[in-house]
């Protein structure tokens, strides 16, 4: 979604850097971007569009300062027009501010504010915030104190940046919506999310909920809604730069499918005890749980889906819920502990649920693979899934990742009678992904469906979430129309869709009965003529009913999950990669959704 840079102390290196910072931020998902500089004026240039349009328009454009703040917008109020690109302005043009968030009261300040004269051009929610500031200005507020009481106005979620005419600062306000400071010598960096200046310094101060920022030429400093000061920490990333490139693959996503044994291995490192077959759940301490409530979105549900079973398999009684739901409908929680899935640690979705949990008096703990992330500063426990930093906007190996964490919290948390044979699993793992990465066919049965109407998913058990994750794959990317299902309910309607136009994938692990009751549904769709397609460990006979087997090796049922999941990328991958799909940044979505 929206993001944001600001950068003070780069001297006449500040446009570029501006605009570098703005390309970190691509992944999130935007539609247009935009820049502002402040010396004596402020200058700005903004395009709808990529980036390139917006360097295209600076080549005719003349910024000057050294100071400035740039943006991507994904559009809420009104179409990605120039108009409605940030930074926005006031009837001066001495103020610009940029904003990620939606304001919630904007359309009765906009109204008083064209009732007291202001004009305004764009459709947006965040226009109010320069008049606001113009309004302070002019009643002989210094720049930052009019910054303060126009922030003081808003109700809704923003991270605010501005710049005003003839003052070398930018001026910084959060709430509900990430923003950092990056700490390099002479320069200071001002961020939604770290990559945007990742290149220049890994030493970084992240903002909490109600604090402002002020960095000019002599620093930086963070205050509280008083204008009080606060000490900081001062955080170092201990991501590489190079982490956020591509590494020489055609797409982030590919490149981090194949880090997945390496996500693995940092998931891993350190919390397992093979001798022992005990897991170290770094310093939770001792939650015993006696009931468990997920809540989560998009592939983070997913993988909350197969939380929950593991707690359930444990004894221990656990549900996932939809976070968008759970917020609105929050159902009894009693003691139970409340789990938010989610990579980014910002999801707005799953951020409410967590909060309206909290306000219920419950316990809640995030899994997350952003340090410093919201969810991790207001949760009462973090447990990280170490992944490192994801770019692509569909999730790889980050699910892969928050599989194995949330097996090494059940391990930890709960007694499992096959605690060992899960940590055996675990250990073997990275392996075993390593040789699917390697060998899989999924490419090949890529390029015989990629022309399909549609796709099915089945799986049933801890591989129902990964047949959802399957479709969810397949459609953010390929943009197809692809649905999972458990594999018992195809027959209560779904079925109806089955024809020798619908490839359905079908995931079947082991010999128990549920293996086998997946076996009868599959007769079920190849009597459909449906093309099936079956990720399997041989272990059924699911071959004869099948056109093309993608194969796994025998393994624990859970660690399966991520062998297969693994195929299903690739899947998915190679067919949108077919039909030449914007892969990394599929149209209308974006990586961190911070909005409900
Ligand atoms: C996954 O491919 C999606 N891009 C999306 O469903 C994502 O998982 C969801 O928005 C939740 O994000 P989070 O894990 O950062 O909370």
């Amino acid at each position: 979604m929206c993001g944001i840079i600001g950068c003070v102390g780069r001297g006449s290196e500040t446009l570029d850097t501006l605009v570098h910072g703005l390309s970190k931020l691509e992944y999130r998902g935007y539609d247009s971007a935009g820049v502002a500089m402040a010396d004596e004026r402020v200058s700005l240039c903004k395009k709808s569009g990529k980036i390139e349009d917006l360097r295209d328009a600076l080549e005719s454009a003349t910024l000057s300062g050294s100071v400035g703040i740039g943006h991507t917008r994904w559009s809420t109020h009104g179409p990605p027009t120039d108009a409605n690109s940030h930074p926005h302005q006031d009837c001066q043009g001495d103020v610009a501010v940029v904003h990620n968030g939606i304001i919630e009261n904007y359309q009765s300040l906009r109204d008083e504010l064209v009732a007291a004269g202001h004009t305004f051009t764009s459709d947006t929610d965040t226009e109010v915030v320069p008049h606001l500031i113009e309004d302070a200005l002019a009643e002989g507020a210094e720049p930052e104190a009019a910054f303060r009481q126009a922030i003081a106005r808003l109700e809704g979620s923003y991270a605010i940046a501005a710049v005003v005419a003839g003052t070398e600062a930018i001026f910084a306000a959060r709430h509900d919506s990430p923003l950092v400071l990056g700490l390099d010598d002479g320069a200071t960096y001002l961020a939604s999310d770290v990559p945007a200046f990742r290149d220049f310094t890994d030493q970084v101060v992240y903002l909490a909920d109600g604090e402002f920022a002020r960095l000019d030429d002599a620093g930086w400093e963070v205050t509280d809604s008083d204008g009080v000061s606060v000490e900081k920490d001062v955080d170092t990333i201990e991501w590489d730069p190079e982490e956020t490139g591509k590494s020489g693959y055609d797409h982030y996503m590919i490149k981090e499918i194949h880090e997945q044994p390496r996500a693995l291995r940092q998931c891993l490192r350190e919390r397992v005890d093979e001798m022992a077959g005990t897991v170290d759940l770094d310093d939770l301490g001792d939650l015993s749980p006696t009931g468990v409530q997920f809540v989560a979105c998009g592939t983070s549900y997913h993988a909350a889906l197969y939380g929950a079973h593991l707690f359930r398999e444990a004894g221990i009684p656990a549900q996932a819920f939809l976070a968008s739901e759970f917020a609105t409908s929050v159902p009894p929680i009693g003691d139970a502990l409340v789990i938010g899935v989610t990579q980014s640690g910002e999801t707005a979705d799953t951020l409410s649920a967590l909060r309206a949990a909290q306000k219920r008096g419950a316990r809640t703990l995030v899994v997350t693979n952003t340090v410093g992330s919201t969810a991790a500063r207001e949760c009462d426990h973090a447990f990280y899934i170490r992944a490192g930093p994801e770019i692509g906007v569909a999730a790889s190996k980050t699910f892969s990742s928050q599989l194995a964490a949330l097996n090494l919290l059940t391990l930890g948390m709960t007694n499992s009678d096959d605690a060992r044979e899960v940590i055996n699993a675990l250990r073997e793992l990275p392996g075993d992904l390593q040789r699917i990465l390697d060998e899989s066919r999924a490419e090949d049965v890529a390029e015989m469906y990629a022309d399909a109407g549609a796709y099915f998913f089945i799986g049933r058990g801890l591989q129902f979430p990964v047949a959802l994750e399957g479709a969810l794959k397949m459609k953010e990317i390929t943009y197809k129309h692809a649905e999972g299902f458990a594999a018992g309910e195809l027959k209560h309607g779904p079925l109806a869709l089955v024809t020798s136009e619908t490839p359905v994938f079908t995931v079947v692990i082991g010999d128990d009965e549920k293996a086998r009751k997946t076996v009868g549904n599959v007769k079920e769709v190849e009597a459909r003529d449906a093309p099936v397609v079956a990720i399997t460990d041989g272990q059924t006979d699911v071959h004869r009913y099948a056109d093309h087997v993608l194969e796994i090796p025998e393994t624990h049922e859970r660690a399966a999950a991520v062998l297969a999941n693994a195929h299903l990328q690739l899947l998915s991958y190679h067919t949108a990669a077919k039909l030449g799909r914007n892969i990394d940044k599929p149209r209308n979505l974006a990586k961190s959704v911070t909005v409900e």
